[in-house]
């Protein structure tokens, strides 16, 4: 397939993941990486997991200036230093945030407080970049099962984002992947709700050694 799908940060676990499952459905995609040379390796990684792979590895600005699909697919600290070195070039672009910002500390995982207040990392990054078209997805979604091809997976995964057509185009992408249910939950008043999921399933994960994942019930099919 044409238009690629960019993933920034693809060489880290769920990055890669997303990776793996899309060429795995069919998609060109192209990792990202801060230096090039991880990106390659990252994309050997993938034609490792999946031998018709079309797939390839680029430092982050070139995959920017390649893909109109991107996934933002860094550790929160990384986040505002690459939007800031990406600027305007997001702009119109369709920006898949997974990011979630955790505070591990006594008592267990919670959610970190943000800068300036902000309610959710999806709200910051959608100020930061008012132009591109974000969409919270995958935030529930554990890597770890991602990663293997042969793993079946039955999980929800939450979109929300102020732009429904791009919470539309996120959902055909998430669908691509077999196991996972889109669940379109609207506007950006559920991206708080959503990151602190992330948070919960953390500590449930840590507390029965399990890869834990949401589904809900009560939809139609
Ligand atoms: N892992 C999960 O199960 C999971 C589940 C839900 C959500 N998330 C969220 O998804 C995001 C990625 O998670 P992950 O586990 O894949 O993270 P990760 O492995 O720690 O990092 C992903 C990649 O980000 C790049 N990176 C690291 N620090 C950076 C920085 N300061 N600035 C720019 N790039 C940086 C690295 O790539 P290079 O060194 O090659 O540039 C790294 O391989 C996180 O925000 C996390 O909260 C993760």
């Amino acid at each position: 397939m044409a238009n690629p799908i960019g993933v920034l940060g693809g060489t880290g676990d769920l990055g890669l993941g997303l990776a793996i499952r899309w060429a795995a459905a069919g998609h060109r995609v192209l990792i990202g990486s801060r230096v090039a040379e991880r990106a390659t390796t990252a994309a050997d990684t993938v034609r490792r997991a999946v031998a018709t792979a079309d797939v390839a590895g680029f430092d982050n600005d070139a995959v920017i200036a390649q893909c109109d699909r991107l996934v933002l697919a860094v550790p929160f600290e990384g986040v505002e230093p690459l939007l800031a070195a990406a600027g305007p070039r997001l702009g119109g672009k369709l920006l898949i945030d997974v990011v979630v910002a955790l505070d591990f500390g006594k008592g267990g995982c919670r959610l970190a407080a943000l800068p300036a207040g902000a309610p959710s990392v999806t709200e910051l990054i959608q100020e930061r970049v008012p132009d591109a078209r974000v969409v919270s997805a995958f935030k529930n979604v554990p890597a770890s099962e991602l990663q293997d091809p042969a793993a079946a997976l039955a999980a929800d995964v939450l979109l929300c984002g102020r732009d429904a057509a791009a919470r539309a185009d996120v959902a055909a992408l998430v669908a691509d992947i077999p196991g996972l249910r889109p669940v379109d939950v609207g506007g950006n008043a559920s991206a708080h709700a959503i990151e602190a999921i992330t948070a919960l399933l953390v500590n449930v994960n840590r507390r029965h050694k399990v890869h834990a994942s949401i589904a809900l019930t009560g939809l139609p099919d």
